[in-house]
């Protein structure tokens, strides 16, 4: 079993449930919970723990709003946190989220806090302990000048690497080069390429666009839709898994987690893919980001009563 790891951020997760997302101007009640658990790197981490992975985490949080607290129910997923800096008297991330209670749609936003203390220096003294890693899962939440330190050093290192480019900005193509897989969903493929991501066919297109700005592997994460693989001029379906989704968000997270342990347990990539959209439909059908991760078990009664593969 090849051994995983993430870089990425740490948020607080407040989340409101809406009848349906607000016109500008408008005032609407919805219901609020805090989950303690959010942030795309952390979500990544936790989804790989409860998987069974024992994956390692780095990056940074703050000691006060649930900061400690917080590494706490990481560890207790099976997250091996010593690659998080808790910073005095600094907030963690905040993400304030609203889901729509019709589709399980989202909008996030989201405050960097702490996120924004993964600095160059602070990914220099990690680089011995990154090297330890052969899978290793990045997002675009904490600072992209030191995701790029850190992928250049562990890409000459040979190690495998995944970007979930979220929240996405348009990306240079040496940054796009440096990943083996680049996973965006529908929206973040359009920010990337500038092209309609709204049918399968314009998913494909966009995808194959991708590979011709830089990224070698587009892995697009299309929800309902299954996902799509382009790689070297092929696009492939994967197919989804039918749920009834209560809440989208980290579904992305647990696809991204779902991919990284099944290429750790060597699988191929269509087996790889067809795991994670099992993993991403699973976390929809309850409400917050960690809160609603599977774990292994969860998974493979899913796979065994929907047909497909248990690990
Ligand atoms: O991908 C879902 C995550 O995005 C949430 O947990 C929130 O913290 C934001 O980072």
């Amino acid at each position: 079993m090849k051994r995983t790891g993430v870089i990425g951020s740490l948020n607080i997760d407040v989340v409101s449930k809406v009848e349906r997302f607000l016109k500008p101007g408008e005032t609407a009640s919805g219901t609020f919970d805090i989950f303690v658990g959010g942030g795309k790197g952390a979500n990544q981490a936790c989804a790989l723990g409860r998987l069974g992975a024992k994956p390692f985490m780095a990056g940074c949080i703050g000691d006060t709003f649930y900061g400690p607290e917080y590494l706490r129910h990481l560890a207790d997923d099976g997250v091996d946190t010593s690659g998080v800096r808790m910073i005095h008297g600094l907030k963690p991330g905040v993400a304030v989220i609203t889901v729509s209670a019709q589709d399980g749609q989202n909008h996030i936003i989201v405050a960097p806090g702490a996120n924004a203390a993964c600095t160059p220096d602070w990914a220099r003294q990690l680089l011995p302990e990154l090297m330890e890693l052969d899978i290793v899962l990045f997002q675009l939440e904490t600072p992209l000048e030191t995701t790029l330190l850190i992928a250049r050093a562990l890409r000459e290192a040979g190690k495998t690497l995944i970007l979930d480019p979220a929240p996405a900005v348009p990306l240079e193509q040496d940054t796009l080069a440096l990943f083996d897989y680049v996973t965006p969903n529908e929206t973040e493929l359009n920010i990337l390429t500038g092209l309609p991501t709204d049918t399968e066919a314009e998913i494909q297109a966009a995808a194959r666009a991708l590979l011709g700005q830089g990224a070698r592997c587009v892995i697009a994460k299309a929800g309902g839709r299954g996902a799509f693989i382009a790689a070297a001029g092929e696009t492939v379906k994967i197919p989804p898994y039918r749920v009834t989704p209560v809440d989208t968000t980290a579904a992305g997270d647990a696809f991204n987690a779902g991919l990284a342990d099944a290429l750790a347990r060597g699988e191929e990539l269509e087996k790889a893919v067809r795991f994670a959209n099992a993993v991403g439909a699973l976390a929809t059908t309850a409400m917050g980001a960690q809160s609603a991760l599977p774990t292994r078990n969860q998974v493979n009664l899913f796979l065994e009563t929907n047909g497909g593969m248990a690990q």
